[in-house]
């Protein structure tokens, strides 16, 4: 038994996970008992003590009189067909291995695991199987199975994320089986303390309190902490080598979401995806894509309706990737967009002007302010930093204005009267029925004009539903004199403003990146006016396009 004893001793030094070590001694029991197989799935964020368990899995087992076999799937192995199976090897058995079995046939491992089981209880034990081949996850999947007319307990791990092909669709079917998981949270403060205590021999000192709350429970942040030297004083920032470690360690995230990651963390402790959009001028969608992709791996977790780092020690890792000077620079963005939103918001100078829609005027104003000031941004971009609750949807609402994008639009005006703010679903509808009136769908115009003339009766606001009456005969009276205005659905006259401007700029030669920029859209949205484009003229591609402009004349 020699081979399992250093885990033994390992993982005879965790702290916390009674209940765990409990809900695996009961599985044990039943499988060494004879009562039935057992299938267990362990999962959570790096570091926080997975593989640790496992390990302790493997005394237990052990000690119950078990053979086992543990094994681990690597990255670097990810692709060799059943490299994750062949890892495996017997414990605490000195032939070792598992003899004459072919790299991830699941007919070899069966045939081994059949003739063990014969003899006795069985644990199968395998790390890491979000790195798991294809062969391997095929046995994996016939192990699932198994357990249930076999005395054999399977237990693996697996950090939620990334998850390579094939593991999401085998994750459902462990749970059509009915196999058990297990997720790791944070370890409890009082265990943090002790593994603090245990590891420096003494309280900790008053300056590492705030990093060790930044570890947010997670051992291996901890032992980070802990091992290296400490810092000379909270404000000191991070010793370089502890930053160092833990930003590698953060590369198994996609560039595109570290970076946004990045200047989230450097302008705020909670992470708000509208903003980010708007000041760093990249699509709402993509911030969105982007932060899933890191509450996936949980990096950034809920708190309530707010999104915030787990841990405020990665917080402040990714914030020491950006520069100081950009970090000033976001920062100043984030005051500009403040300031110019605080001059929106003045009232209007003559109060005899006429009634506007305040959402369309103070798009203007911020096209106004920023015109030749502020190059890089864009209207949404400062209407983006509107630090009030109404923010996101409001957002939403002047991006769609921007964009020329009838669906955000519509999507605000769904959201405000979600979140019960009649005031703003009215304005929003009207905003709503103006683009639709420009894409000829006049029906749908007059129907939004109708439910936000409704809203403003509700709320009393007379001047609000006298101006949208007015327009709602202005409707009827276009309809009478010319007829709908419905645009065509093919040929150039389908295009919107906004596509044709693009198709101009698609006939000169233009990148969607390049088009993008001059426009201030995003390049998702450009590519989405261009296939519009397409389809509207019936034309396969960019040098179609170009033909047909210069055809047109
Ligand atoms: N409960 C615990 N008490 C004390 N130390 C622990 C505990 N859990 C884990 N550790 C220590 O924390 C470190 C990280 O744990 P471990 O390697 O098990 O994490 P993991 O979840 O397997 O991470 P990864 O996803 O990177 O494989 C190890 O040094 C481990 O010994
Ligand atoms: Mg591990």
């Amino acid at each position: 038994m020699t081979a399992i004893e250093p885990l033994e001793q390992a993982a005879d030094r965790l702290v916390g996970r009674r209940t765990e070590i409990e809900a695996i001694g009961v599985l044990i029991d039943r499988v060494a008992s004879g009562r039935g197989g057992a299938f267990l799935l362990i999962e959570g964020e790096p570091g926080i003590g997975k593989t640790a368990l496992l390990h302790r899995a493997v005394g237990m087992a052990a000690g119950a009189g078990m053979r086992i076999l543990l094994g681990a799937a690597t990255e670097a192995e990810r692709s060799t067909p059943g490299a994750a199976v062949n890892s495996c090897v017997a414990q605490g058995d000195p032939g070792g291995g598992v003899p004459g079995h072919q790299p991830g046939s699941t007919a070899a491992f069966s045939d081994l695991l059949g003739r063990w089981c014969a003899d006795g209880p069985v644990a199968v034990l395998m790390d890491d199987i979000h790195w798991a081949d294809a062969a391997s996850l095929s046995v994996l999947r016939w192990l699932s199975v198994a357990v249930d007319t076999m005395p054999l307990l399977v237990v693996v791990t697996m950090r939620p994320y990334p998850l390579g092909p094939g593991l999401p669709r085998l994750l459902s079917e462990f749970d059509a089986v009915g196999a058990r998981r297990m997720s790791l949270g944070p370890l409890a403060d009082a265990e943090v303390a002790r593994l603090v205590e245990r590891s420096l021999g003494a309280p900790p000192e008053p300056q590492l309190h705030e990093l060790i709350a930044g570890a947010a429970g997670n051992p291996l942040y901890l032992n980070d902490l802990l091992d290296g030297p400490a810092p000379a004083a909270p404000e000191a920032g991070l010793p370089d080598a502890l930053s160092a470690r833990i930003a590698r360690r953060l590369e198994f995230l996609p560039e595109s979401a570290r970076h946004i990651l990045e200047a989230a963390a450097a302008l705020a402790p909670r992470v708000d995806p509208v903003k980010l959009a708007g000041i760093l001028g990249v699509s709402l969608i993509d911030v969105w894509h982007e932060i899933r992709t890191a509450v996936e791996a949980r990096v950034l977790v809920y708190d309530g309706d707010e999104l915030v780092f787990r841990h405020d020690l990665i917080r402040r890792v990714l914030a020491d990737q950006v520069s100081p000077s950009i970090r000033a620079t976001l920062r100043r963005h984030v005051e500009v967009a403040g300031r110019h939103l605080m001059r929106i918001a003045e009232p209007a100078a003559d109060p005899g002007a006429p009634t506007r829609n305040p959402s369309t005027a103070a798009l203007d104003r911020v096209a106004e302010l920023i015109e030749g000031t502020v190059a890089a941004a864009t209207a949404e971009s400062l209407v983006a930093s509107l630090p009030t609750p109404s923010d996101p949807t409001t957002v939403l609402l002047f991006r769609g204005l921007a964009d020329g994008d009838v669906d955000l639009v519509a999507a605000a005006v769904s959201e405000f009267e979600r979140s019960e703010r009649p005031r703003f679903a009215a304005l929003a509808g009207e905003n709503l029925a103006e683009m639709l009136v420009r894409n000829g769908r006049t029906a749908e115009a007059r129907a939004a004009l109708d439910a936000a003339a409704t809203r403003y009766e509700t709320l009393g606001a007379g001047p609000e539903t006298a101006r949208v009456r007015a327009r709602l005969r202005e409707l009827g009276v276009r309809r009478g004199v010319r007829g709908t205005r419905r645009r065509p659905e093919t040929g150039w006259e389908a295009l919107t403003a906004t596509e044709r401007k693009v198709a101009v700029q698609v006939a000169q030669g233009c990148s969607n990146a390049e088009i993008a920029e001059k426009m201030f859209l995003s390049r998702r949205t450009v590519q989405t006016h261009v296939s519009n484009i397409l389809g509207k003229l019936g034309l396969r591609s960019r040098v179609q396009v170009a033909v047909a402009y210069a055809q047109r004349g």
